[in-house]
């Protein structure tokens, strides 16, 4: 069969298989530390649960409206009048099937063929994959320590092209947890009004972030290119909710309006039994967020630690988001018994096969010089894949 030039276009997701096979090794009863998921270790709450529960009994089981339920739509104007200072009406909002759905529905909403879209580099491996899909062009600008490990407006200003359409922020960032500064933000918006550019900022993460560290937004910085922002969100990360699959996008109406028109004749509306429980999520009080938030800070104290006292690693602390980032360029070139390590995928799959640990290699967000290691797991889980990884390190040659 021959199969639409599109897909030679894709890559599956990167995370979510390597994902799936510490799963699977886990549930062949192998003794897996798994640092490799995006998503918070410990269950969505109860009142949340409760609340589909409720709704299923109320017999919510019938199609929604397609951007989503009035009530969630309002939580969601609510929260981002709370949050940030926002003010949207409800054609400003679609509810869709999870964050990743949202972009995918604004590039499909926004892309013509050709069109340029700049991806900040580190990456979360699923901008690229999307943008292509819609026909665009993904263009990565390289962000380094020499730019202060966040982006450069003057790099930006010069990858800026009459093909250009959009730009996306995803600040905290996955996988390096760094938050674009009100400064940046600021140069960005500058750039934004004298060249015609959407830009999608991702704020999946924007709630989890330590040391009560500010996490501006362009939104909020900028009103007068409300016109040309389009804010990504979503319940997965927060409410330890990536299984429900809810997510939301608020922005110009006429690009909420196309949106909703895909999701009409693809999803049709989302799961109506996770609308309400998002919903439920949405207008929790703060503890269980800010627990999260405490368990996670420790965990990240601990690993980031542990890990610049390994021969061969640096990480810098990260300001949000739940991934450590360690650069791992001395052990390029280091051999184990079974061969070498050329590349972060390689010192991946050797401590997966070898050592039994599941980490993520930088390659696909853009740096085959790291690894990303999801520091959501328990205390005692976070030790043992300290240990597995120190012995590891040390036995390379
Ligand atoms: C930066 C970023 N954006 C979006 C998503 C997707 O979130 P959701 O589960 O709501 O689709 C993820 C998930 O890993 C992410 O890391």
């Amino acid at each position: 069969m021959t199969l639409a030039a599109r897909i030679a276009r894709l890559a599956p997701s990167p995370t979510l298989t390597l994902s799936a096979t510490a799963k699977a090794m886990a549930a062949e009863g192998i003794d897996l530390v798994d640092f490799s998921t995006g998503e918070p270790a410990g269950d969505t709450p109860d009142h949340i649960k409760q609340a589909a529960i409720d709704a299923l009994a109320a017999g919510h089981t019938k199609y929604t409206p397609v951007a989503g339920i009035p009530e969630l739509k309002q939580a969601i104007i609510d929260t981002f009048a709370r949050d940030q200072g926002l003010h949207f009406d409800p054609a400003d909002i679609l509810v869709s099937c999870g964050a990743k759905h949202s972009l995918y529905l604004a590039a499909q909403a926004l892309l013509d063929p050709g069109d340029q879209v700049i991806i900040p580099s580190p990456y979360w491996v699923s901008y690229p994959d999307i943008v292509r899909l819609a026909g665009g062009a993904p263009i990565i600008l390289p962000i380094t320590a020499a730019n202060g490990g966040t982006l450069d407006p003057d790099h930006l200003a010069a990858a800026l092209t009459p093909r250009t359409k959009a730009l996306i922020l995803n600040s905290p960032c996955n996988p390096t947890g760094a938050i674009i500064p009100a400064d940046t933000l600021d140069a960005i918006a500058h750039l934004a009004r004298r060249h015609p550019l959407t830009i999608i900022t991702d704020d999946i993460y924007r709630r989890l972030v330590y040391d009560h560290t500010p996490c501006p937004s362009l939104a909020t910085l900028a009103p007068d290119l409300a016109d040309h922002t389009l804010i990504i969100n979503g319940v997965s990360k927060t409410y330890a909710m990536t299984g429900w699959r809810i997510g939301y996008a608020a922005g110009p109406r006429d690009v909420i309006a196309a949106m909703t028109a895909i999701q009409s004749q693809s999803t049709s509306n989302p799961t109506s039994i996770a609308q309400h429980a998002a919903l439920a999520a949405l207008r929790s009080g703060p503890e269980f967020t800010a627990a999260l938030v405490r368990h996670l800070d420790t965990n990240r104290r601990t690993l980031v630690h542990a890990l610049n006292t390994i021969p061969g690693i640096t990480c810098p602390l990260p300001a949000g988001a739940f991934y450590a980032w360690p650069d791992i360029t001395p052990l390029l070139g280091t051999t184990h018994p079974r061969g070498r390590i050329h590349t972060a995928a390689d010192l991946a799959a050797h401590l997966l096969r070898d050592h039994h640990l599941a980490t993520i290699p930088g390659d696909p967000f853009g740096s085959p010089h790291h690894l990303r290691l999801t520091y959501t797991p328990a205390h005692d889980i976070i030790d043992k894949g300290i240990t597995r990884l120190r012995q590891a390190i040390k036995a390379l040659t």
